[in-house]
C-alpha cells in the first residue's frame, strides 16, 4: 500500500489536513468494504491501522475538518443490510506472541513469580494455533441458541444462521452440559476444499480469496445461509466463555468434554509438568505443519489447572495463563524469471515477481509482490536475480533480500512502465506518493467494476434494480463495461443485440423494470454527474462545490483542459475554490486529461440530461437569480470563468438577449448583443461595473 501522507502532524497545515481527511475517509471506506463484506483486504491489519490511527490524529488536531463521512463516526462496514450487533457477556481477548526461546522463558518466569510456584508444579497444556474465524456459540439448556463474530472483541455480529449450516457444530450438546454454555474455537477452511473452491471461482471469473482464512471468513458473512452452506467449513474448540456452575477443572479435561457434547477435536495437544517437554511439542507441531490438511500459525501455551489460570487473570487485552508461540516466517532461495504488473481495483500498479517455483513451508511458491517502484530501488531487485524470500503466515510472499554475491551478468532493471498495461492509459505518480496509478478508471478492466459500481450508487445515478451484485452480474458477462453501456442497454435488448432470456434470474418483467429505471435515472444533476465520474478525493460534497462553480459539464471540462498548464488562470481559479487543494485539482485535471475519459463523457453527454445542481441556502446577492447575459472579451478573466463565477451567486447565465434578460454585460467589441439590449432597454454593465457587483 502506498502511504502518502506523513505521520507527523507538525507537517500539517489545515488545508493539507482536510485534503488528507478527505483522502482517507474514502480509502478507510474502501479497505472497509474490501475486509468487512467481501473478505478480500487489500492491506495488511497494520497498515489499516495506520490510516485509522492518522485519521483520529487530524481529527483531533483540526475538529474543524472532520468529514461527514468520517470513519471514526462508523466502526467498519457492516455487511450490506446488517448482521445484528451483540455485546460480548465475556470479551473475547487475544493472546500475546512470543518468538523464541527467550520469549518463552519470560513466560513462565512471569507465572513462576505471579503464582510463587515453581514451574515443574504447574501442568501446563500446548495446543495448535489454527489459523481461522474465531466465534463464540451460545448453548442455552444444551440448545445451540446464538453464534457470534469476535468482532473487535467485545462487540461481534449475530451469524447464528450461518453456523447453523456447519455440521461440525452440534445444536443440541450430548449429555451434562452446564445451562449456560459459550463455547469459543475457530471455524476454518482445509485446503483441499480452499483450492477446489478457488479453481472454481477462477473458472467463473470470480475473485480468488487470499488464504484459506480469508475464505472461512467471506463464507461466514454471507447474508443468504444458503452460501455459507456451499462453503465447507469445520470448528475446533479451543476454549470457552461465560459458563453457569462450571464442573471441569482445567483445559484438557474441557477439551474431551467438548467431545463428549458432540464436537471435532484434533485432539493434537500436549500436557505436561517440563516446559522443555513443551517446547520439544512446539518443534514436533513445526515439523508435522506442512503435513495438516489445514492451517496453523503457531502453538498456543496454557495453564491447564483452571482455579490457576483464574488467579493469573489477565493484563489488558491478553490473558497471563496463556500465550502464543509464532511459527518464523518460512524462508527459500529461488530465482526471478520475470517481474510483471498487475493493476488493481484502485488503479494502483503493483509489480510482481515470477519466482522460478520453489516450496516454502509446504507450499509451491511462485510469486512475489515487489510493492512499488521504490522498494525495487531501494533493495536494487533485478530480472534474473536469485533471492532469499519468505513466508510469513498467511502474507504474500516477500522478497527479504537480493543474493549480490550471485548476480549474474545478464540481470535486467525493471522500471513501471508509463502506459497502464491493462487498459494504455497514461500512469501517473503524484507528488508525496509511492504508488503510480493508472489513470484510466472509467474504461481500465482492472478497475471499471469498482467504477461502476460507483456509478450506480446512492449518491450517483442511483438506478434502482442495479445494484452492486447486478453489476457484478452484467460485468462478468461483458454486458455492461463501461458507464455507457448501462444506457445503451435497453436498445440491445430490443434490436436482440442482446438476448437476456439465457440469464440465469431474469425474466421479461424484471428486464423491462430493470430499462425503465435506467430511463428514469438518465436525467440527472450535475454534482451527482460529477460524483458519479468517480475522480480520486471528489466525494459528493467536492462534487458539488464545482458543479455550482462551473455550471455547466462543458465549462468544467473546458476549465480542466486549460489548467493542466498551472500558471493558468484556470489553475487558479480551481484552488481558489473552498475546499478543493492542489492534490485534489491534480486529480481532476489527470482525470480529464486521460482521453479515453473524454471518449466516455462525450458518449455519456448523448444519454443523459445533466440538469443544473439546485442552490440550497444561497445568500442574497446583487445578481442572485437574475438573468444574464455576456458579451464581448473580458480583460480579467475568460468568459467561462465569468460565468462559473454568476452560477456560484445564483445568477442564470443564458447566450441570448431577451425580454427575461435582467442584465447584459459588455466587454470589449461587444456587437449585436449590446445593440439589442438598448433596444430592448436592458441595463448594461461594462467589465469593471461586473467586477465590482459581483465583489459585493
Ligand atoms: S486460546 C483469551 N487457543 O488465536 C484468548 N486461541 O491470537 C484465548 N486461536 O482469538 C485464546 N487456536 O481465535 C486459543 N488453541 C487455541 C487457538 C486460539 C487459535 C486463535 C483465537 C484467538 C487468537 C488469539
Amino acid at each position: 500500500m502506498s502511504m502518502p501522507f506523513s505521520f507527523n502532524i507538525t507537517d500539517y497545515d489545515k488545508q493539507r489536513a482536510q485534503e488528507t481527511l478527505q483522502w482517507l475517509a474514502r480509502e478507510i471506506a474502501h479497505h472497509d468494504i474490501c475486509y468487512y463484506q467481501k473478505s478480500q483486504p487489500e492491506i495488511t491489519d497494520a497498515e489499516y491501522d495506520q490510516l485509522r490511527t492518522l485519521n483520529s490524529r487530524l481529527e483531533k488536531a483540526y475538529p474543524d475538518c472532520v468529514q461527514p463521512d468520517s470513519p471514526s463516526l462508523s466502526v467498519g462496514a457492516s455487511p450490506e443490510n446488517g448482521f445484528k450487533k451483540v455485546m460480548h457477556r465475556q470479551a473475547m481477548l487475544s493472546l500475546d506472541n512470543i518468538f523464541d526461546a527467550a520469549g518463552f522463558d519470560d513466560f513462565i518466569k512471569k507465572i513462576e513469580r505471579y503464582l510463587n510456584q515453581q514451574a515443574r508444579l504447574i501442568e501446563w497444556i500446548a495446543e495448535p494455533k489454527i489459523d481461522g474465524v474465531s466465534i463464540n456459540l451460545l448453548y442455552k439448556e444444551g440448545r445451540l441458541t446464538q453464534g457470534v463474530t469476535r468482532g473487535n472483541g467485545v462487540e461481534g455480529e449475530d451469524i447464528t444462521q450461518n453456523i447453523k449450516t456447519l455440521s461440525e457444530i452440534p445444536h443440541y450438546l450430548g449429555a451434562n452440559f452446564p445451562s449456560t454454555l459459550e463455547i469459543r474455537g475457530e471455524i476454518y477452511m482445509r485446503h483441499d476444499e480452499f483450492t477446489a473452491m478457488n479453481q472454481a471461482r477462477g473458472q467463473s471469473d470470480e475473485p480468488l480469496f487470499a488464504n484459506p482464512r480469508n475464505a472461512a471468513s467471506g463464507a461466514m458473512r454471507q447474508l443468504d445461509p444458503t452460501i455459507t452452506a456451499q462453503r465447507k467449513l469445520h470448528f475446533f474448540p479451543y476454549g470457552f466463555g461465560f459458563v453457569e456452575n462450571r464442573s471441569w477443572k482445567t483445559q484438557e479435561e474441557f477439551l474431551k468434554l467438548c467431545q463428549k457434547w458432540g464436537f471435532i477435536h484434533h485432539n493434537l495437544y500436549h500436557v505436561s509438568h517440563d516446559p522443555q517437554d513443551i517446547l520439544t511439542f512446539y518443534e514436533k507441531i513445526k515439523n508435522q505443519r506442512a503435513a495438516l490438511p489445514y492451517d496453523i500459525d503457531g502453538v498456543v501455551y496454557k495453564v491447564n489447572d483452571l482455579t490457576l489460570q483464574d488467579r493469573l487473570g489477565f493484563v489488558t487485552r491478553s490473558p497471563r495463563w496463556a500465550t502464543a508461540h509464532k511459527f518464523p516466517a518460512e524462508k527459500a532461495h529461488t530465482l526471478i524469471q520475470d517481474i510483471i504488473v498487475q493493476v488493481g481495483r484502485t488503479g494502483v500498479l503493483t509489480p510482481v515477481a515470477i519466482l522460478a517455483p520453489i516450496n516454502v513451508g509446504g507450499v509451491m511458491v511462485t510469486r512475489a509482490t515487489l510493492h512499488n517502484q521504490d522498494e525495487i530501488i531501494r533493495k536494487d531487485i533485478r530480472i534474473g536475480d536469485r533471492v532469499v524470500i519468505q513466508r510469513a503466515g498467511d502474507v504474500i510472499p516477500q522478497i527479504v533480500s537480493v543474493l549480490y554475491d550471485k548476480r549474474p551478468e545478464n540481470t535486467q532493471v525493471f522500471i513501471l512502465p508509463d502506459q497502464c498495461p491493462i487498459c494504455g492509459s497514461t500512469v501517473r505518480q503524484k507528488k508525496g506518493e509511492v504508488a503510480r496509478r493508472c489513470t484510466g478508471g472509467l474504461i481500465c478492466q482492472a478497475q471499471t467494476i469498482e467504477h461502476l459500481k460507483h456509478f450506480v450508487s446512492r449518491l450517483a445515478f442511483n438506478i434502482e434494480g442495479l445494484g452492486q451484485k447486478n453489476i457484478e452480474f452484467f460485468w462478468h458477462r461483458n454486458i455492461i463495461i463501461t458507464p455507457v453501456d448501462i444506457f445503451t442497454l435497453g436498445a440491445k435488448i430490443r434490436t436482440q443485440k442482446i438476448d437476456f432470456k439465457k440469464w440465469e434470474g431474469w425474466g421479461e418483467k424484471s428486464i423491462q423494470n430493470l430499462i425503465a429505471n435506467i430511463e428514469k435515472s438518465r436525467v440527472i444533476s450535475f454534482d451527482r454527474f460529477i460524483y458519479a465520474l468517480g475522480v480520486r478525493q471528489i466525494g459528493a460534497s467536492n462534487a458539488r462545490l464545482l458543479a455550482l462553480h462551473y455550471g455547466t459539464l462543458d465549462n468544467l471540462i473546458n476549465a480542466m483542459q486549460i489548467a493542466i498548464d498551472k500558471t493558468s488562470l484556470a489553475y487558479q481559479d480551481l484552488l481558489s475554490i473552498d475546499g478543493i487543494g492542489g492534490s485534489m485539482a491534480e486529480d481532476l485535471i489527470y482525470f480529464f486529461k486521460e482521453p479515453h475519459h473524454q471518449t466516455i463523457i462525450q458518449q455519456l453527454k448523448k444519454e443523459v440530461q445533466i440538469t443544473q445542481v439546485e442552490q440550497h441556502h444561497l445568500p442574497d446577492h446583487f445578481f442572485k437569480d437574475k438573468n444574464i447575459v455576456f458579451t464581448g472579451t473580458m480583460t480579467a478573466m475568460s468568459r467561462s470563468e465569468a460565468k462559473a463565477k454568476a452560477l456560484l451567486v445564483g445568477a442564470k447565465v443564458t447566450g441570448s438577449v431577451s425580454l427575461n434578460t435582467d442584465y447584459v454585460i459588455c466587454g470589449q467589441a461587444a456587437g449585436s448583443k449590446e445593440k439589442k439590449a438598448k433596444e430592448l432597454g436592458i441595463s448594461i454593465l461594462n467589465e469593471q461595473e461586473w467586477l465590482d457587483k459581483l465583489g459585493k
